[in-house]
């Protein structure tokens, strides 16, 4: 790819509308601004709306988003910091999480707050049990396979990870996890799924060594916190890893995944309120005035916390339920269509996220051709593979037939495929993750 092409892959309006470099003297007239943002949308969100994107998209319903936006608008310039103003946001929080608990089974205690997302409850989780612990040098024990936020929340709060390997089955080792518990531990973390192979951890065997030892359990239900207790409902066999099991200490779950509100919350769910208030921060001494707030972030926007209310009650059991049902059935689609090739292996025992790997091929030409194809696979690394998170717009019909096709053919495609693949193993898609890229995201497009 000559050096122009590759800036235009990454700056694809450059050629089509004006980049601006500084505030535009007169400002632009709403109307050019909707047909442009119109157009954009239109294009980007195409590719979703045909069902060949692994996760990303959780409902892609455009009638579902167009209700929550109108919901959103009526409160997107409210800092929900000033309840006096917007008692709203009280009613909406409080009921979000209490919603929440109760597909979680949380007990008469359990409590706990509204997030940005993954990564803020996982930086309140690493947090809470660092101040729980209240030790110098405090560890937390994380499964390889959990989600790399914990590792970055650990960064940022001066806590060490200590990583426990996974089985053959992919899940994490508890004999291990066992052995590296050391008085520094303060809290175990597992997964319910996994990201990369949406896998439940065994929560129930870490949860007796959290007794045992007298410290926290952190369940990361960010992914699968939302969709697992509908399979449950639905017969699909899956272990207990709620607030059921004594011993787990917190849950986070986003309601921005399988929640099917708008990007941006979450919820960080804890078994009581003491440890709720060690994410709390309070200062009674500022020439500012009081302050307080609940997590990272300072001013929030009440549009995001009334659409994420308006999502739950309108699907109700009963559209969580459906949609559910749906997803399960494709999940189990799209792992026989893998089951199928000889080929290809499943990695664990997968119900909505499917990963798979081989040990014959290079998994990342399988994913070249199926990129050819316009199927949008997450990669993996260590070992290589490729997740298809299984989400609503996939559930429509003749998704997973096309996606069986078109897999038999991209492992034909491998067995013969030359050189190094393109597609690799970075997160968040494509090869170009880059230290340099993130600059970019913040550079306008380069001059034409
Ligand atoms: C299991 C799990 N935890 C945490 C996160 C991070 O969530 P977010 O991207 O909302 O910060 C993800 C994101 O996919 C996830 O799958």
């Amino acid at each position: 790819m000559s050096n122009d092409a590759l800036v235009d892959a990454f700056f694809p309006y450059r050629r089509s509308y004006e980049t601006h470099r500084a505030l535009p003297a007169q400002g632009v007239a709403r109307d050019e601004v909707l047909a442009m943002v119109d157009e954009m949308a239109a294009r980007e969100d195409k590719i979703a709306r045909e069902g060949r994107v692994s996760g990303s998209i959780y409902h892609g319903g455009e009638d579902h988003f167009a209700f929550l936006a109108d919901v959103f608008r009526r409160f997107a310039h409210v800092n929900v910091l000033q309840r006096d103003m917007y008692p709203s946001a009280t009613k909406f929080e409080g009921e979000i999480v209490a919603m929440c608990l109760g597909l979680l089974d949380g007990g008469e205690e359990s409590c706990g707050v509204l997030s940005f997302g993954g990564s803020e409850s996982l930086f309140d989780a690493v947090l809470v049990y660092r101040e729980q612990g209240g030790i110098p040098d405090p560890q937390v024990i994380v499964p390889v396979t959990a989600h790399v936020a914990i590792a970055k929340a650990a960064h940022y709060l001066g806590v060490e990870v200590v990583p426990a390997p996974v089985t053959d089955e992919f899940v994490v080792d508890v004999d291990a996890v066992r052995s590296l518990i050391t008085p520094r531990t303060v809290a175990l973390f597992g997964s319910a799924g996994t990201y990369p192979h949406g896998l439940i951890d065994p929560i129930e065997a870490l949860a007796e060594l959290a007794l045992e030892h007298e410290i926290g359990l952190h369940v990361d239900g960010c992914l699968g916190g939302l969709i697992l207790p509908w399979g449950e409902r639905l017969g699909v066999d899956l272990p207990l890893w709620d607030f059921r099991v004594e011993g787990v200490t917190s849950i986070s779950a986003d309601t921005h995944k399988y929640g099917y509100a708008p990007k941006g919350t979450g919820v960080m769910l804890y078994a009581n309120r003491e440890l709720r208030r060690r994410q709390y921060f309070k200062a009674s001494d500022w020439p500012g005035g009081l302050y307080a707030s609940p997590g990272i972030a300072g001013s929030r926007s009440g549009g995001l916390i009334a659409a994420t209310w308006a999502a739950l009650v309108t699907l109700g059991e009963q559209g969580y339920l459906e949609i559910a049902a749906e997803i399960f059935r494709t999940g189990a689609e799209i792992r026989a269509a893998v089951e199928a090739l000889p080929e290809l292996r499943v990695f664990g025992d997968p119900t909505f996220c499917i990963a798979f790997g081989s040990d014959e091929l290079d998994i990342y030409h399988v994913n070249d051709a199926l990129k050819q194809s316009g199927w949008r696979m997450n990669s993996l690394q260590l070992p290589p593979g490729l997740h298809f998170c299984v989400t609503l717009p996939n559930t429509q019909p003749g998704v997973t037939e096309a996606f069986a096709a078109d897999l038999a053919s991209a492992v034909e495609y491998a067995k013969t495929a030359e050189g190094p693949p393109r597609s690799g193993a970075v997160y968040g898609g494509g090869n170009e993750m880059l230290e340099g890229v993130l600059d970019a995201w913040y550079e306008p497009a380069p001059p034409l």
